[in-house]
C-alpha cells in the first residue's frame, strides 16, 4: 500500500515531528496482514465487477443482473409477506471493539469499509432469523439519493427511504473462501439492511456512524481512502433501532454480478440521522469525476418468492 510507503518516507523526513510520526507508526503497525489481504480481496471483487454505473439505476446491467429470477432489491410489502414466528437475529461480538485503523474507500460506487476482526481476534457475526448458519461481518457500505431524491434500495410498503446501509456477512461454512468466492453459493452471504431517515437535527449520538460520516469529506475523489482510528464496534452502526422486527427473503447482490447468494434481513425500524451528515455522501465522485448520487438499483420482480416478516 502506497499509504504505508508514503508514511515511512514521511517519518524519515519528519522524525522531529513526534506527534505526527507517531500517528504514522500506528497506521503502519496496526494494519494487520489479515486486514490488508481482506482489503485486496475487496478491491479484486470491485475489479471483477467491471465498469458499471447508476445512470440507468442498473437497468442496463447484463448477465445474472438481467436474467436472474431472485434479484434484489424488492419492495417489501407487509400485506404480501408471510408473518412468521422465527428467532430474532442474534448478534455475536457486535459490541466488541474492532482492530483499528479501519480503511474507508471511495470505490467509485459507494463508500466502503472492510471490517477487521475484533481486538480479541474474533469476528462480529449474526445468526437466527432465517439465516442458514452463522455469518461473519465483512464490510459495510451505503446507498443514497441526492439533495432532491431518496436513495434506499429496498422499499418498505411502497416507500423508499433516504439512505440504506448494508452490512455484508459471509457464511462461516465458507471460512476459507473470499466474499467473491462465497457468492457462488446460494447460502454464501447474508446482508443486513438498515434504512436511514434524514432529520433536520441530531436526535441521538450515533457515535460509530458519525466516525464514518465525518470521514466522508476525506474520500471525495474516486479511489481515495482514509483511515478511521480509535474505538469502533459493528453494533454502533445500528444506532438504537429495534432489531426484533424485520423482513427476510432470498435474493442477490444489488451490484454486478448480482449473484443470487444473499439471505436478506431488512429491519422495519428506521434510523433517524441528521440531513447534514447524509449530505456528505452526495459530494463523493465516481470514476468519471461526476457526483456519485442516486446509487440505488431499480426494484426487481419478486417472482413468486416468499417474503417473511418477523413481528414482535
Ligand atoms: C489508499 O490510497 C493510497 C494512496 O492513493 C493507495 O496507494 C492505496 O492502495 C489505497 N488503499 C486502499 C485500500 O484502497
Ligand atoms: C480451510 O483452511 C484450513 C487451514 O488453511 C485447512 O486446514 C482446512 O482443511 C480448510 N478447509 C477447507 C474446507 O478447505
Ligand atoms: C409459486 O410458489 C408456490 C408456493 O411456494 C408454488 O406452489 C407454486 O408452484 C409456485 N409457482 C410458480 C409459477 O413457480
Ligand atoms: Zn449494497
Amino acid at each position: 500500500m502506497n499509504l504505508l510507503k508514503h508514511c515511512k518516507d514521511f517519518r524519515l523526513m519528519h522524525l522531529h515531528l513526534l506527534a505526527l510520526s507517531f500517528a504514522c507508526v500506528l497506521a503502519d503497525f496496526e494494519l494487520t496482514a489479515e486486514y490488508l489481504s481482506d482489503l485486496k480481496a475487496d478491491e479484486a471483487l470491485e475489479i471483477a465487477a467491471g465498469e458499471y454505473n447508476y445512470d440507468n439505476q442498473g437497468n442496463d446491467w447484463t448477465g445474472t443482473c438481467a436474467s436472474g429470477q431472485k434479484q434484489s432489491p424488492i419492495d417489501l410489502i407487509y400485506d404480501d409477506a408471510d408473518v412468521v414466528s422465527i428467532p430474532r437475529i442474534r448478534f455475536q461480538n457486535y459490541n466488541q471493539q474492532l482492530q483499528t485503523p479501519l480503511v474507508l474507500v471511495n470505490n467509485g460506487h459507494t463508500a466502503n469499509m472492510v471490517l477487521p476482526p475484533t481486538r480479541r481476534g474474533e469476528r462480529a457475526s449474526i445468526s437466527g432469523g432465517l439465516l442458514p448458519g452463522v455469518f461473519e461481518a465483512q464490510s459495510v457500505h451505503f446507498h443514497w439519493g441526492s439533495a432532491n431524491s431518496k436513495g434506499s434500495e429496498h422499499a418498505i410498503n411502497f416507500e423508499r427511504y433516504d439512505v440504506e446501509m448494508h452490512i455484508v456477512h459471509k457464511n462461516t461454512r465458507y471460512a476459507n473462501l473470499s466474499v467473491g468466492e462465497a457468492s457462488a453459493f446460494s447460502d454464501g452471504l447474508a446482508v443486513l439492511g438498515v434504512m436511514f431517515r434524514a432529520r433536520p437535527r441530531p436526535i441521538s449520538q450515533h457515535y460509530g456512524l458519525n466516525k464514518v460520516f465525518n470521514a466522508l469529506p476525506r474520500i471525495i475523489p474516486y479511489q481515495s481512502n482514509t483511515t478511521i482510528t480509535g474505538m469502533f464496534n459493528v453494533g454502533q452502526l445500528l444506532g438504537n433501532i429495534v432489531t426484533g422486527e424485520f423482513y427476510t427473503y432470498q435474493g442477490s447482490l444489488t451490484t454486478p454480478d448480482c449473484a443470487e447468494s444473499v439471505t436478506w434481513t431488512v429491519f422495519k425500524d428506521v434510523l433517524d440521522y441528521p440531513n447534514a451528515q447524509i449530505a456528505k455522501l452526495w459530494n463523493l465522485q465516481d470514476s468519471r469525476s461526476r457526483p456519485l448520487i442516486n446509487t440505488y438499483r431499480e426494484l426487481q420482480d419478486i417472482n413468486n418468492r416468499t417474503i417473511s416478516f418477523r413481528q414482535l
